[in-house]
């Protein structure tokens, strides 16, 4: 078998799930070079919630990040995550602003995209994924991955096979969660192997503890290519960390040609920044512990601290159980969605709101009567008549794919900021965050001509971290 391939995550989900999204690129940069050296098969580096917070936080355009590194990486592919048809918000976009989005990150330095969607409806994966191959990229289709009576291993066969069809380079197994057990990823990735003919990579999180020895099994299982982090930032509710990792691959064939000098010798760099950020309070200690209670309950990690605040600024806190023990049954209900981005948020919103009023959907919110209406996509198990009807009355159901809703958008946003507009980029940064982006625009205007501004300082702090 061949040499299993590391993506390093460190330039993105690995700052994202440990210190809130905040590494500079000046941070990244000084030792971009080295690890371009390593030899990883590619160095995520761009999407999720990179985009949102450098333009946000630290006044920085992600655009610009991208073409740095790309400067800078020269041998390596750098890799970004895409939420298919969302891109990097939280809305379905149109075809027009997916396809020049998916076009500009190419142009501007992407090789890798990993595209997905919460629902795992293939018919929002399309656009992207068509328009990555037009632009020369690897379209990587993801699985987010989750457990229910019927996300069994047919079901993700089946996605997988479909996935191939479509025209995928390859897939990924997105275990957001970090639930995914070592003999079951065994089982699933052997399969796969012998179903689908494109390469298989496994991305989890070491949330519940358990990730390293997931991956050791997937990669018995034959598994291709693993994501990393390296250990200043590895580990708690990131990936496995990067070192340990390639260590204990050691005899097994698969072992990739690091060197753990160099690797030892860049981690050093990382933990300066790592002590930088804890010192300030942004790396909190919680997310470095673990926490198998997601095993038990087959939620998220964000989702369980997310659950208690809720409860915590209704008094409610009391309820708690209640309330996990209410989520199976709401995801049941809504046709077992995976929980991750949008979908975690709604079912612990909904389930909270059952609990509280003592009457099951007495309350919805608007995001779950659109989820109902189909306006997200297809969910996995239809949704029951009675369900239904309590949760949207007699309102139709739509069924086709959710974006041929929507009319092209891209020369309207061009017009709206036709004053700010420095590059062709900026289009896509107001499409994704209009107030984000405008606040940002201005920033830059003021700085170029010295304007004494006070937007210089000031940080949006209405974002849910
Ligand atoms: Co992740």
């Amino acid at each position: 078998m061949s040499k299993v391939r590391f993506t390093e995550t460190i330039f993105r989900d690995a700052h994202q799930s440990l210190m809130a999204t905040r590494m500079k690129t000046d941070e990244m940069l000084p030792i971009a070079e080295k690890l371009d050296n390593v030899g990883y098969h590619s160095l995520e580096v761009w999407g999720g919630a990179t985009f949102d917070a450098s333009l946000r936080f630290l006044n920085e355009d992600p655009w610009e990040r991208l073409r740095k590194l790309r400067r800078t990486i020269k041998n390596t592919k750098l890799q970004m995550l895409l939420r298919g048809q969302n891109l990097l918000g939280y809305k379905n976009y149109p075809d027009d602003v997916v396809e020049e989005f998916v076009k500009k990150a190419i142009y501007n330095g992407i090789d890798i995209i990993r595209i997905f969607d919460a629902l795992n409806d293939t018919r929002n994966l399309k656009t992207a994924l068509k328009t990555t191959k037009e632009a020369g990229g690897h379209a990587q289709t993801a699985i987010s991955f989750t457990t229910s009576p019927v996300h069994n291993t047919d079901y993700y066969l089946k996605l997988a096979k479909e996935m191939e069809e479509m025209g995928s380079d390859s897939i990924c197994i997105k275990d957001m969660s970090g639930i995914l057990l070592p003999y079951n990823a065994y089982t699933l990735i052997k399969k796969l192997k012998e179903t689908i003919n494109i390469p298989i990579q496994l991305h989890s999180h070491f949330t519940s503890g358990i990730a390293n020895q997931t991956y050791m099994k997937a990669i018995e299982a034959g598994v291709d290519i693993i994501d990393t982090a390296l250990s200043p930032l590895g580990n708690g509710t990131s990936q496995p960390a990067t070192e340990p990792m390639v260590a204990a691959l050691e005899g097994s064939g698969r072992e990739p040609e690091f060197d753990l000098n160099k690797l030892n010798e860049i981690a050093e760099y990382f933990a300066k920044i790592r002590d930088k950020y804890q010192n300030e309070g942004i790396l909190k200690d919680k997310v470095l512990r673990v926490e198998p209670k997601t095993l038990i309950y087959q939620v998220p990690g964000g989702m369980l601290s997310n659950l208690v605040s809720q409860l915590e600024q209704q008094g409610s806190i009391d309820k708690f159980q209640e309330v996990l023990e209410e989520v199976p049954r709401v995801r049941e209900d809504l046709g077992y969605p995976p929980l991750v981005t949008p979908m975690s948020q709604m079912v612990g919103t909904q389930s909270v709101f059952n609990v509280i009023l003592g009457e099951r959907y007495k309350m919805v919110p608007s995001e779950i009567k659109n989820y109902v209406k189909g306006l997200y996509g297809k969910s996995t198990v239809e949704i029951k008549d009675n369900i239904k009807e309590k949760i949207i009355e007699d309102e139709k159901v739509y069924t086709g794919r959710p974006a041929d809703l929507l009319e092209p958008q891209l020369a309207n946003y061009r017009d709206e900021i036709r004053e700010y507009i420095e590059q062709e980029e900026d289009i896509l940064s107001y499409a994704l965050f209009p107030q984000v982006a405008l606040r940002y625009f201005q920033y830059r205007q003021a700085q170029r001509y010295n304007i004494d501004n006070d937007l210089l300082n000031k940080e949006d702090k209405t974002y849910p971290v």
